[in-house]
């Protein structure tokens, strides 16, 4: 029987909420823990599922995985056990393709079923740039039943150039580079804050990476890689996500505390044309009640670009603004199926096609049952359940619990009334 929230709606939102670690900086550190025989500490480490499978990912794999306190873990090299990352384990989260180069790259050959995790992207997410890019620097790919093998004698460095700007396949490719043979260029790469910071990490383990965080990276590849301690950087998608929350609410004024504002740039600049009273502190942004929300039409794109994790939570605002709104998802398929339950909560939404809906707002929402499709919209409906009208309730929250840490104790520190059930 899976767990559910119920949250019953109307309750004045106010008060300090603390942004924990990235959940999408802390799913490309386990893997490096592949790379070294040294011990690798990560600290501010965000206490959800798919850092959970991450850990059960490394065990799998023959490390020892150890926490030193809330946030703190220890990852030690036991022994190397195979070459397999575990079936069970890939299809539970989407950044478990970031374990493969480190294995192929140390092992010279790695096998792996199709990663899985979110429903959102055309079936199950590509991972054709992931394969072009290893071949490229010398691997052999070859296709089963429904698993990849792939195997290289010594990778080698290569010039690859991503048709697509890919966040995991940047990641992927440019930690894989850093014990390759030879000078690694990608181009056209993701420039996602996560991307520079894992470089500035991998670059304190011995790796020569320069460029990241623009669209050209040049990877140098090294013998051998150190351990090394690395501190997370704050949620910027949390970070985003409770302030439109806050902003959804409008009633009281949300503190948010350990993030980084300079990472939603994007968020400010729509802040700003839509009417929403925010204040932009060194590492904390405060949200305060406003008379009115205007509409405002978004394009997701790449960061810098407003990010497409935050098109969920931003379509519920926009049920709240004065006026029609275009929402454009350009990124993702299939990630505005969840306006469908936006609607039936009494939302006035047109799925124009499958990656554009215009809304028209205000609409006052009421409660219904309802289920969290993926990580992003399901956090979207607790949203919209904190302002509509009755007790709202969400089935599946695996989906949200995977990447947000004790939301109903943070939610509830907010004066939300929210129970998992
Ligand atoms: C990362 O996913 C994030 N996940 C996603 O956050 C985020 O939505 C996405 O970047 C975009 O910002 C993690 O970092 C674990 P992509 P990623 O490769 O890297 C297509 C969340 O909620 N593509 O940048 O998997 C792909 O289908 C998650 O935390 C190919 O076609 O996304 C998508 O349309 C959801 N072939 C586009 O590129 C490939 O080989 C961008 O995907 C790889 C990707």
């Amino acid at each position: 029987m899976s767990q559910k929230f119920i949250i019953n709606g109307g309750r004045p939102i106010e008060g300090a909420i603390k942004v924990k670690g990235a959940k999408n900086a802390a799913l490309k550190v386990f893997p490096l823990a592949l790379m070294t025989s040294e011990p690798i500490g990560i600290s501010n480490m965000p206490e959800i599922e798919d850092c959970y499978r991450a850990e059960e990912m490394l065990v799998a794999l023959g490390h020892e995985v150890s926490r030193s306190g809330k946030g703190v873990v220890e990852i030690s090299y036991k022994s190397r056990t195979c070459v397999n990352l575990p079936p069970g384990l890939v299809n539970k989260f989407r950044a478990s393709i970031m374990f493969v180069g480190p294995l192929l790259a140390t092992c010279g050959e790695v096998c792996f079923p199709h990663p899985g995790g979110c429903v959102i992207g055309a079936g199950t997410r590509p991972i054709d740039m992931f394969l072009d890019g290893f071949v490229k620097m010398g691997a052999k790919v070859e296709v089963l039943e429904n698993s990849y093998r792939l195997s290289a004698k010594k990778l080698k460095g290569a010039t690859i150039f991503f048709p697509k700007i890919t966040v995991t396949g940047t990641e992927s490719l440019m930690t894989t580079a850093c014990l390759a043979e030879g000078i690694t260029i990608l181009k056209n790469c993701a420039m996602e804050p996560e991307i520079p910071a894992l470089a500035e990490f991998l670059n304190t383990m011995g790796a020569k990476i320069a460029g990241a965080g623009t669209p050209v990276i040049k990877i140098e590849g090294v013998k051998k890689l150190r351990g090394g301690n690395y501190m997370l950087i704050p949620d910027r998608i949390e970070t985003g996500t409770f302030a439109i929350l806050a902003a959804v609410a409008n009633s009281g004024e949300v503190l948010i505390e350990n993030c980084n504002p300079g990472h939603l740039e994007a968020l400010w600049a729509l802040f700003d044309k839509i009417g929403v009273n925010y204040k932009l502190g060194q590492n904390s942004v405060k949200i305060s009640p406003t008379k009115k929300i205007l509409p405002s039409n978004i394009v997701t794109h790449e960061y810098p670009g407003f990010a497409t994790d935050l098109q969920s939570p931003y379509t519920v605002l926009m049920t709240q603004a004065h006026g029609l709104s275009l929402i454009h998802e350009t990124i993702h398929d299939r990630r505005l199926l969840f306006t469908d339950m936006l609607t039936q909560m009494g939302a006035n939404i047109i799925m124009a096609d499958p990656h554009r809906v215009v809304v028209s707002g205000p609409s006052k929402l009421y409660a219904r049952k309802l289920i969290s499709p993926d990580l992003r919209a399901g956090i979207a409906l607790v949203i919209a359940a904190l302002i509509a009208e009755g007790s709202t309730e969400i089935d599946n929250i695996y989906q949200i619990e995977r990447g947000y840490e004790d939301l109903v104790e943070r939610l509830t520190g907010l004066g939300a009334d929210i129970k998992k059930v």
